[in-house]
């Protein structure tokens, strides 16, 4: 069991790798992971996880899929970049979880500021009031509710925050928010998902910055339309994809595991550049795009093609039809995938009767992604408007959702990389 110093220690070396990574930058959220106590918000987790740069999963369904957690470090500390909380300010959480993240933002918004937040299970509100009293922290106000539709009471709201995954933008969220306020959540963009930080700019919103995340996804009233399949019984394995799709999920669970044909697409990559751009620009390219994820178990067991794993993340981009698919896959890996920054080529791998023609197209697409210069997510800019708002901007993709109408441009890359 670790001493009160021991974890001091810990959590001042987690947020050092943090600054070293330019992924805190700012005095402000340096000073609030350094000193609220993560440990104290899974208190039946070993305490020294708390200080790994990890997720803690708190709460799962029925089928295995995690549905609460303390989110990431490096993803929290992300988002509270783009947030940019200032002293005296309100501020919403929708997504409270085990109460770490609200911590966080009641050590931003100082003793002249308020936080509220929400989570949609009375279990978990119980437990965040114990974790935020346990660690002695007041000025947050936990609420059981779902967040669709916000927290009028407490509105207008200078900065709105989703520690939870959206797929749309709720109007509630945007009237809630003070004229020049700041909204921050994980959107999905046909299926990759993004932390997008927006600016209201009267009655749309426009992108002022952007990176890759991987939240779990909102339930309740504004539930993620995405399908998710299992394969096999209880294989851990799932699909995730937009829309309906006649798929036989028997077939392509047995595929999986016969023989399949490997094409190399002689493109290195890092597991960065992956989920931090490619990824993203297969979603937008490939519109039929599904993911196929490994959860638990499965994450162990050979029979997972060596998929793009990223350190946080076990999943890949995969091209599908009805008992075919082909998966990107990482070829001649050695040792640890749980580096961000080794190289590895790329490959895509092809399953069943009909896969090789997929797999084609899938290698077509990385090339593509590599002859335009690689683009990262931080190039992206996304302008929100009203469902239906005529546009004649010049656009990657044009994406409808139930209440918005997203605009997304992404300016060429200023450089070329090499294989
Ligand atoms: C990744 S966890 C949030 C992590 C949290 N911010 C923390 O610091 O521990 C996502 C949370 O969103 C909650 N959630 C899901 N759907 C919701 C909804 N419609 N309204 C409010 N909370 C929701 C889940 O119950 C879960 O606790």
């Amino acid at each position: 069991m670790s001493g009160r110093q021991d974890l001091d220690r810990l959590r001042n070396e987690l947020v050092d790798q943090l600054r070293a990574a330019g992924v805190v930058c700012s005095g402000r959220v340096e000073q609030a992971l350094r000193s609220v106590p993560r440990h104290l918000f899974a208190p039946d987790i070993d305490p020294e996880q708390a200080y790994r740069d990890k997720a803690l999963i708190t709460k799962w369904a029925a089928d295995g899929r995690p549905i609460s957690s303390a989110s990431q470090p490096r993803v929290m500390a992300v988002m509270l970049e783009q947030l940019q909380v200032h002293d005296g300010q309100r501020v919403l959480e929708i997504g409270t979880g085990t109460g770490y993240n609200a911590a966080l933002l009641a050590d931003l918004v100082g003793q002249t500021g308020q936080v509220i937040t929400v989570d949609i299970d009375d279990d978990l509100v119980e437990q965040a009031r114990h974790h935020l009293a346990t660690a002695h922290i007041t000025r947050v106000n936990v609420v059981c509710a779902d967040g669709a539709t916000g927290w009028p009471a407490g509105a207008p709201y200078d900065r709105i925050m989703l520690t939870v995954g959206a797929w749309d933008i709720a109007p509630a969220w945007v009237n809630q928010l003070t004229v020049d306020g700041r909204l921050v959540l994980p959107l999905s963009l046909r299926g990759a998902q993004c932390c997008v930080a927006f600016q209201r700019t009267g009655e749309y919103l426009t992108s002022v910055a952007i990176a890759p995340c991987g939240f779990m996804p909102l339930r309740g009233q504004m539930t993620n339309p995405q399908s998710i399949l299992p394969l096999g019984d209880q294989s851990g394995l799932f699909l995730y994809f937009e829309g309906q799709r006649t798929l036989d999920t028997a077939a392509l669970y047995t595929a999986l595991h016969a023989p399949a044909e490997l094409l190399a697409t002689g493109i290195r990559v890092s597991a960065t550049e992956v989920f931090d751009g490619l990824a993203l620009w297969l979603a937008l390219h490939q519109p039929d795009l599904a993911q196929l994820a490994a959860i638990g178990p499965a994450t162990q067991r050979s029979m997972v093609p060596p998929l793009l794993s990223c350190p946080s993340n076990i999943g890949t981009g995969v091209l599908l039809d009805e008992q075919a698919l082909a998966a990107l896959v990482r070829l001649n890996q050695h040792g640890d995938n749980h580096d961000w920054s080794t190289t590895f080529e790329l490959g895509v791998r092809a399953f069943g009767a009909g896969g090789d023609h997929l797999a084609h197209q899938l290698r077509a697409a990385v090339h593509q992604w590599h002859a335009n210069g690689r683009p990262a997510t931080a190039g992206l800019r996304i302008r929100a408007y009203p469902p239906g708002h005529p546009t004649d901007e010049q656009s990657v993709a044009i994406i409808d959702k139930h209440y918005c109408r997203l605009v997304l441009n992404w300016p060429p890359q200023p450089h070329y990389h090499s294989t």
